[in-house]
This record gives C-alpha cells, sequence and structure tokens, in this order.
C-alpha cells in the first residue's frame, strides 16, 4: 500500500461530504465514527468485533497511555498497533484534555502543563514537543496538537487567552512532527464560543498547513444550536480538500447536524459508556435496561438490526445482566450502541452518495425517540 496519507473527497450533498483518508494501515471511509479506545481498549469490546461492525479507526489517549502503561513500554513492545492487536489507523489525542479533567493539581504555563496522575500522584509535564514523542512512540497514524479547552464558564479573557496559546502550541507540535510520510497531524480550533476567535483560529492554523483540522471545545455543556453555530462558523475557513474532525461528540443528533454542515469525523464515549451503565441506543431512541418495565419484555432491542446484541437477546435477559452487574450485560449493550453507532455513519455516507441526506436524516429522525423507554 502506498505510503502517502491522502483525502479524498468522492461525493457531496449540499455542505455534506463523504470521501476516503488513506493511509498505510488503511482506509478510513467518511464521514466516520471513531469509537474510543482511551486505554488501549474498547472498553469491554474485542478488537476483531470493533472492525467487524465497520469502524476503520480507534481513537487513543496520550494521557491515559503515557501514564500506564508508558509510551516507552508500548513502543518496546512494538506500538500500540501491535499491542492492541489493532493493526487498523489509529488516532491519537494529545493529552491536554484529558489532563483538564482528569488530573489532579495541574499548571498551565507557556511551556506546556505539568499534572499529577489520577493513578498513583505521580508528577508529570506535557509539553506540545513531548506529546508529539509520546504520540509517536505509539504510532499513532493521525496525531492532534496539545491544546487547551478551557473549562465552562470562561470568561472572554481566558477564552482568548487559551486560543492563543493553543495556535503557538500548534507551531512547536507543527516544528515537532515535521514531514511523516503515512502519518498526519491535525490542528485543533478553539476559541469558545466567540465567533470572531473561532474564525481567527482556523486561520492561523490553516496557515500553518496541517493535514486535517479539528474543532474542539465543543460539546462541553453548550446548547446544540451554539455548537452547531460554531461549526457554521468555522467550516467555510477550512480547506475543502482536508478531513474536518469534531472532537468529543456526540448524540446522534448531533452526529446528523454535524455530518449536514460538513464535518467528516467524530469520537464519543457516549455509546461505549452508556453501554456499560445499561443504557442502549437504537434506532427507536435510548432505551434504559435498568428499568423494571423491561423484566418481563422478550422483545429484543432491535430486531430490524444486523447486530447479534441487538436482535438476538431480549430487553428481559439485557434487564437482567444489567441489575445483576454481569460482564455480558456491558458487553452486549457496548456491542449494539457501537453498531448502532456505525451503522448510522453508514447510512449518512450513502444518503451523501445518493443526494437524499434531508430525507435520510428527517427518516433518522423520526425513528428517535419512537420506541425510547
Ligand atoms: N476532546 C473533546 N474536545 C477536545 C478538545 O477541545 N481538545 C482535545 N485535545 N480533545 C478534545
Amino acid at each position: 500500500m502506498s505510503e502517502s496519507f491522502t483525502f479524498s473527497v468522492t461525493g457531496t450533498d449540499g455542505t455534506a461530504r463523504t470521501g476516503e483518508i488513506r493511509m498505510p494501515r488503511g482506509v478510513i471511509r467518511t464521514p466516520a465514527f471513531m469509537p474510543v479506545g482511551t486505554a488501549a481498549t474498547v472498553k469491554a469490546m474485542y478488537p476483531e468485533q470493533v472492525k467487524a461492525l465497520g469502524a476503520d479507526v480507534v481513537l487513543g489517549n496520550t494521557y491515559h497511555l503515557m501514564l500506564r502503561p508508558g509510551a516507552e513500554r508500548v513502543a518496546a513492545l512494538g506500538g500500540l498497533h501491535k499491542f492492541m492487536n489493532w493493526p487498523y489507523p489509529i488516532l491519537t489525542d494529545s493529552g491536554g484534555f484529558q489532563v483538564m479533567s482528569l488530573s489532579k493539581l495541574r499548571k498551565i504555563d507557556e511551556s506546556g502543563v505539568t499534572f499529577q496522575s489520577h493513578v498513583d500522584g505521580a508528577t508529570h509535564v506535557l509539553t506540545p514537543e513531548r506529546s508529539i514523542e509520546i504520540q509517536g512512540l505509539l504510532g499513532a497514524d493521525i496525531q492532534m496538537q496539545l491544546d487547551e479547552c478551557v473549562k465552562l464558564p470562561a470568561s472572554p479573557q481566558d477564552t482568548e487567552r487559551a486560543m492563543r496559546l493553543s495556535l503557538r502550541w500548534a507551531e512547536r507540535c507543527r516544528r515537532a512532527f515535521g514531514e511523516q510520510p503515512g502519518k498526519a497531524l491535525f490542528g485543533i480550533v478553539q476559541g469558545g464560543e466567540d465567533r470572531a476567535l473561532r474564525i481567527e483560529s482556523a486561520r492561523a492554523l490553516v496557515d500553518m498547513d496541517f493535514k486535517g483540522y479539528a474543532i474542539g471545545g465543543l460539546a462541553v455543556g453548550e446548547p446544540q444550536a451554539t455548537m452547531l453555530a460554531m461549526i457554521e462558523t468555522v467550516v467555510p475557513y477550512l480547506p475543502t480538500t482536508k478531513p474536518r474532525y469534531l472532537m468529543g461528540v456526540g448524540t446522534p443528533d448531533d452526529l446528523v447536524a454535524a455530518v449536514t454542515r460538513g464535518i467528516d469525523m467524530f469520537d464519543c464515549v457516549m455509546p461505549t459508556r452508556a453501554g456499560r451503565h445499561g443504557l442502549a441506543y437504537t434506532r427507536f431512541g435510548k432505551i434504559n435496561l435498568k428499568n423494571a418495565r423491561h423484566a418481563d419484555d422478550p422483545a429484543p432491542l432491535d430486531p430490524t438490526s444486523s447486530c447479534p446484541a441487538a436482535n438476538s437477546y431480549s430487553r428481559a435477559y439485557l434487564h437482567h445482566l444489567v441489575k445483576s452487574g454481569e460482564i455480558l450485560g456491558m458487553m452486549l449493550l457496548t456491542w449494539a450502541n457501537l453498531a448502532y453507532y456505525q451503522d448510522l455513519m453508514a447510512s449518512l455516507r450513502k444518503a451523501i452518495v445518493d443526494n437524499t441526506l434531508a430525507d435520510v436524516s428527517a427518516a433518522i429522525r423520526a425513528d428517535w425517540g419512537a420506541g425510547a423507554a
């Protein structure tokens, strides 16, 4: 296979597009949903199962893997792909976002972020250069710049400061990454809810010539309308020839809305985390399997799903597994949820090719909620 990293748009429907990211480890069909494999595992799933659902890429986390088992150890063992037995593309997040949400005693300055590990309390320093070094040791195919995503509510001054710091870190990451055939570094647009800051961030990143562009700092508690307004603000400033990645999003409705506005890639813990907490995502809405109303229900989650977890196990059985804290309950619900997310993306890709995105989106929204409980 070629050693290059390329993105080609193969179909459009309005602002939405479908295409392919090609790289030595495989092809990512876009729009793509990337299951989250934080600690070198998509929790409760076998890698073979993840691939069989149609996922072309999974996400790993610099923050978790640098703390445990350690980037140098993973590198010595042959890299993250070999370590977790996932030979396909891997995207790693840079660590900054997870430091802010998970670590104790963090301190941000120009050089980077100093923090205490949530695992053993040890002090670590993550600079833009070290983040790129770690992502390289892991062997990630798509790497992310180190950025600062401000916690909400944030003052306009703090939002602007974090956006400018993220731009300076973007330059340092870009320099540290250099040119790596077959691999990509993405910049991350920040700027909170301020349109002018978002545009400034996007323009400056585009000047640095990344292989792709992410939009960060969204889905952090703001209304969906605000998130969509920020996407609509930023997308016109991003090159049509590069992939666009909306970080940490989202609900099925968010995915449909963002694809419609030109987003190509997503990641979110929602389907996997919900699966471990007794919640199923189906085309007919969310189903809370903890609810006693399912105790005697012989119906499967969704008889129309192609996933065995959704079509072959009764809600009564799933309710029993969840109430009993059985591991299989988490496994089946995670499987069903990721199947639903991957099927949703496949139907959006097809709708863009067929130029039927508006109708398909309306049908998805009409189904959604019909069987919620
Ligand atoms: N995941 C979700 N949002 C963000 C963000 O703003 N930055 C990074 N690095 N990761 C994220």
